[in-house]
């Protein structure tokens, strides 16, 4: 088997400088991490993440996972090995580029800012400039319509099809994009999957099973989204 993770590929960084955020307020922030447009490339965002954060977690941890360590927690360094995973390191190498990141922000791995260490990514835009909204919000504002219904059934073909695993699908981890002929989703957050899966990659029919069963969730998650019937999405989960 060929190990994928020694000489990752990822997408060329911008500069190997120390970056200045200083002076920046985030465009976003997710529970984990605060994100940041790239002072030299507005195409391109950094994420950096915020430690009080993980300290909270590791302390909510049993003390068996306490064990495990901090890192695991981080999701900055989640995401660098979720980009060594065999589906994208394949598209790479095989210069196929364009499958990789038909549905995912390129990925240029870590560099230094005056905030810490960010990861850095292609920033997802709209066609008049600003910022790509959530799966979340769009479904919210304007519902489910026939052209973003395409746009989702295109992105869980691209997962079905490269192999790309990743954890639960969320719709604030999704970006959508009017830049194409139709929506276009991008994941933003939550690519990989936890060690154990990955590892298990190479097993025939494996990842085609996992992916299968995160459609599936997803779908319910949807579902949930629309629904009007004031459950959690744990009670929704459990009656369905
Ligand atoms: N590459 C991107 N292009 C456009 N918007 C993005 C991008 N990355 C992140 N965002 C926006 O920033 C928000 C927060 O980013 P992200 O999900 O990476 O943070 P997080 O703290 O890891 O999230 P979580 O709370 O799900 O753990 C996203 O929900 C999205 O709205
Ligand atoms: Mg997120």
């Amino acid at each position: 088997m060929k190990n994928h993770t020694e000489t990752p590929r990822f997408a060329s960084q911008k500069t190997k400088k120390m970056l200045n955020l200083s002076n920046q307020q985030p465009f976003a922030q997710g529970s984990n991490r605060k994100c940041y447009t790239h002072p030299l490339d507005p195409n391109r965002c950094l994420k950096v993440i915020r430690p009080q954060n993980i300290a909270a977690r590791f302390e909510r941890q049993s003390p068996a996972k306490r064990l495990l360590g901090k890192k695991r927690l981080n999701d900055n360094a989640q995401e660098i090995r979720a980009h060594h995973q065999r589906a994208i390191q394949q598209c790479l190498e095989q210069n196929d580029e364009g499958s990789a990141w038909a549905h995912l922000p390129k990925f240029y791995g870590s560099v230094q800012t005056s905030l810490g260490k960010a990861n850095e990514s292609e920033l997802i835009r709209c066609a008049d400039g600003n910022i790509a909204p959530t799966l979340e919000r769009l479904i919210k504002e304007q519902g489910l319509t026939p052209e973003l219904h395409q746009g989702i059934e295109e992105f869980l073909s691209w997962m079905r099809q490269t192999k790309i695993l990743t954890r639960n699908l969320l719709p604030h981890n999704l970006v959508v994009s009017d830049r194409f002929d139709h929506p276009r989703l991008f994941l933003v957050d939550g690519l990989g999957a936890p060690t154990i899966p990955q590892a298990l990659d190479f097993v025939p029919g494996w990842s085609s099973r996992y992916i299968s069963r995160k459609i599936e969730r997803f779908r319910k998650r949807l579902a949930w989204e629309q629904s009007n019937e004031g459950l959690s999405w744990e009670d929704f989960q459990a009656l369905r």
